[in-house]
């Protein structure tokens, strides 16, 4: 009998895959997985038929098309005021997920901790496990979810090698300030730690506050690999394109995984989206957007017994559900998406030792009626 070694062993089937299956299965208003429920532009498409039909159909260059690396750099130049060369500090890859496993695998050696902030996006702890890593945990406490920068420094050893950071944060919707990086600053001086930052939602942050990108600070720039998503920003997650943005040196290290994990990422969008970028109004209107949608979610909501406080970014809302019923979040999201037909996410999952502060996490990337509905029936718990 072949044995197999345990990877991942306690890894089972992402959350998002069981609870979409669940609310198709159940009929349920998807309120559970972070995509959208309307499409992307049509001019986004008509720009990829064209390319497509142009014969732009081959392998792509492994570091992404030029086009693309020198549409996003501008753009980055336009929006940050910062400089990434197109050449060798740009690289185009398939989703943020690719982008976030080559940055650990770039950095990370057996032995080595990297401090994850719990709550944490779920492809964090298994791209450190599988590169002989240790995830050390800071754990971000309800209700605020404010990072507290002394147990991180706390938590700093000789054998730490990096730090992931998430703003605007999935699950929990906070976004890093001005403070946060000076903090994050301070502590990291003189040290060998690199910073992973995963900034899929940059273009998704409400009530006037500012994305704080990681590159903004000049220090913290040199040491990080800054993650990102067009699926999120142009309603085309299931395209899976992102990138790194990430000085010389680190995207030569990054690019030497890159290479070997997927090599390069899909051609034709690549070329749609070079053309897209080049168009502001889309990405400058987005938080906009979104806040509409997280306003009309939460005016539905409003008059349940659910308890929260808005969301600064992502496309994410929680609630706090312990005045309704003590059951475990888990248990409470699989029932409600049963009995009610609103599917959400446990925020247990996002917790190595599955802390149950009773939390559910709902994604209001859907359209009117759909938050409309949801919220109705969520009033009636
Ligand atoms: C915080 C965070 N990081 C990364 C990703 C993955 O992005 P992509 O689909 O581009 O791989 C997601 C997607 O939900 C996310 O929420």
């Amino acid at each position: 009998m072949l044995q197999l070694p345990p990877k991942l062993p306690y890894a089972g089937t992402t959350i998002f895959t069981v609870m979409s299956k669940l609310a198709a299965d159940e009929g349920a208003y998807n309120l559970s997985q972070g995509y959208p429920s309307f499409d992307c532009s049509p001019k986004l498409t008509e720009l990829v038929n064209r390319y497509m039909k142009k014969g732009c159909n081959q392998y792509a260059p492994m570091s992404g098309i030029p086009a693309l690396r020198e549409s996003l750099a501008e753009k980055t130049s336009r929006v940050y005021k910062v400089n990434y060369h197109p050449e060798d500090e740009v690289t185009i890859v398939s989703g943020a997920t690719e982008a976030i496993f080559c940055a650990v695998t770039a950095v990370v050696s057996p032995g080595d901790e990297v401090i994850l902030l719990e709550p944490a996006y779920d492809s964090y702890r298994p791209a450190v496990d599988m590169n002989g890593g240790k995830p050390v945990y800071v754990t971000l406490r309800a209700p605020d979810f404010k990072i507290d920068w002394k147990d991180v420094r706390d938590k700093i050893t000789d054998r730490t090698k990096a730090i992931m950071i998430n703003s605007p944060h999935n699950p929990v919707g906070t976004v890093l300030t001005r403070k946060d990086l000076e903090d994050l600053a301070n502590i990291v001086r003189g040290k060998d730690i690199f910073i992973i930052s995963d900034e899929v939602y940059e273009h998704i942050i409400f009530d006037g506050m500012d994305h704080q990108s990681m590159m903004t600070h000049p220090e913290l720039k040199e040491r990080s690999f800054v993650c990102g998503s067009f699926g999120k920003t142009y309603h085309m997650t299931g395209w899976k394109i992102g990138y790194c943005l990430a000085p010389k040196e680190l995207t030569a290290a990054f690019r030497r995984i890159h290479q070997f994990i997927t090599f390069s990422t899909v051609t034709p969008m690549q070329y749609a989206l070079a053309d897209f970028l080049k168009e502001p109004e889309h990405y400058e209107e987005l938080s906009e957007f979104y806040q509409r949608k997280r306003d009309r979610f939460i005016r539905a909501i409003e008059s349940s017994r659910f308890k929260f406080s808005p969301s600064s970014g992502s496309f994410f809302q929680i609630v706090s559900y312990r005045d309704i019923t003590d059951e475990y979040d888990y248990d409470l999201a699989v029932r409600l998406t049963k009995e009610i037909k609103v599917a959400s996410i446990p925020v247990s999952v996002f917790y190595k030792d599955k802390k149950d502060d009773k939390l559910l996490r709902f994604c209001f990337a859907k359209d009117d009626e759909m938050l409309d509905k949801a919220g109705e029936i969520l009033c009636r718990l």
